[in-house]
């Protein structure tokens, strides 16, 4: 059982004073900082700052000690190793080095890269890439009742298939894909597996190691930790066979005027440049933070949220929702007859924070779903929350009276 209330004590934007309630429903979009991330970032400005793996000082020491720890940290929350992890800036800098490193050199022309509808711009737009760039063939795994089937798997992947990438959870239709036997038929065909979880580890436990998967990322500041840090996995062997996407200062270990260029081994020579440390700490000290609630306990009343939240929206006439049976910590819905973006203006009025429109994912909204609000819950939300939300919806349907 979490103590929400006390849980809530942690984040200032929740005890800030205002003039009309902050109702934070956008979590999907990013999550809330607690103290102790902001506490981590502060305490390396004011006590520890110096560049990591470059100085012979104590200082230098210190920061290289913290920052491999965080790295470690981040290895234990997915299960890989310590040397299986690369700091990147987020999600969508993780597929695009994945995209560039590992799609330039083993795509070739005819090959094919498959992604699913239901995936990200950052999921796709790469790979998109890389196909114009290589001549490759993108395909799409087509939804059934707006999930990835095991079936459509199997009829859209061959023995041409080089790339299959899909999220863990659909940030938008909130359906978690079967990664672990949808792994097993792309490995049957020879593909690399890459897997978008920046959702999914928000709300359920992630082990690469049991999902099989060769590549997986996701972004610290959906785990209440800071912006412009994310994580990206890769197998041991894969991430050594592969050429920085990156080049610079730190990755290297020699070059000369010939262009010859020797690497450092994985994961630093992805790891071009100064560090974004601070932002490292932050993620570290998010994770250890959540670790020290119970991510159990936080999944499980996540998921209840979001079934209330469900029972209490489906009693209203004026909604309809869209992805009732979602596995994860999101609802999609509309105030009937009213678009999105204006209701999401409309909630605002009442200082409810939900996000409207595509979500970013423009091949599955619009086409399989219409244009939509999208609510996604955390573990600081409560249930007197969503009753004011409910009530505020109510009256939706109406609300131009918000404005005048
Ligand atoms: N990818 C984030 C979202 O789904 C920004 O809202």
């Amino acid at each position: 059982m979490l103590d929400v209330e006390s849980i809530r004590k942690d984040f200032p934007m929740l005890m800030e004073k205002r003039e009309k309630p902050l109702v934070y429903f956008d979590n999907a979009a990013t999550t809330l900082k607690p103290y102790c991330v902001l506490d981590a970032i502060k305490e390396y400005y004011c006590n520890y700052t110096a560049n990591a793996h470059r100085g012979d000082y104590d200082l230098s020491y210190k920061v290289d000690t913290e920052y491999e720890k965080a790295r470690n940290i981040c290895a234990n929350f997915i299960g890989a190793k310590k040397n299986e992890v690369v700091f990147t800036s987020g999600t969508t800098e993780s597929a695009n080095l994945v995209a560039f490193s590992y799609g330039l050199d083993f795509i070739n022309e005819g090959d094919e890269i498959v992604l699913t509808e239901q995936e990200h711009a950052s999921n796709t737009l790469p790979w998109f890439k890389i196909a114009k760039m290589k001549k490759a063939v993108i395909k799409f795994i087509p939804l059934e009742n707006n999930k990835v089937t095991i079936e459509n798997v199997k009829k859209t992947i061959t023995n041409k298939t080089k790339i299959l990438a899909i999220c863990h959870a659909s940030n938008t239709l909130g359906y978690v894909n079967d990664i672990k036997n949808i792994t097993k038929e792309a490995h049957k065909v020879g593909a690399v597996v890459l897997v978008d979880a920046a959702q999914s580890v928000t709300f359920m436990k992630v082990d690469v190691k049991e999902l099989d998967c060769d590549f997986l990322y996701f972004s610290g500041h959906k785990l209440c930790g800071p912006t412009g840090i994310g994580v990206l996995y890769g197998k041991q062997e894969l991430l050594e066979k592969m050429t920085p996407f990156y080049e610079g200062g730190g990755m290297n270990i020699i070059y000369d005027k010939s262009m010859n260029v020797t690497y450092k081994s994985s994961p630093t020579k992805f790891e071009a440049g100064t560090p974004k440390i601070e932002a490292a700490l932050g993620l570290t000290a998010a994770i250890t933070y959540l670790e020290k609630i119970g991510l159990d306990d936080i999944h499980k009343y996540e998921i209840e949220l979001k079934k209330y939240a469900l029972k209490k929206l489906k009693e209203l006439d004026n909604v309809e929702i869209y992805n009732e049976d979602s596995d994860s910590n999101l609802l999609i819905f509309n105030i009937k007859g009213v678009f999105p973006q204006d209701s999401a203006s409309y909630f605002n009025k009442y200082g409810i924070c939900v996000r409207g429109g595509n979500h970013c994912a423009k091949l599955v909204v619009g086409h399989y779903v219409p244009l939509n609000l999208r609510c996604s819950f955390s573990f600081y939300n409560t249930k007197e929350e969503i009753d004011y939300f409910v009530s505020i919806a109510k009256g939706g349907s109406d609300f131009l009276d918000a404005y005048f």
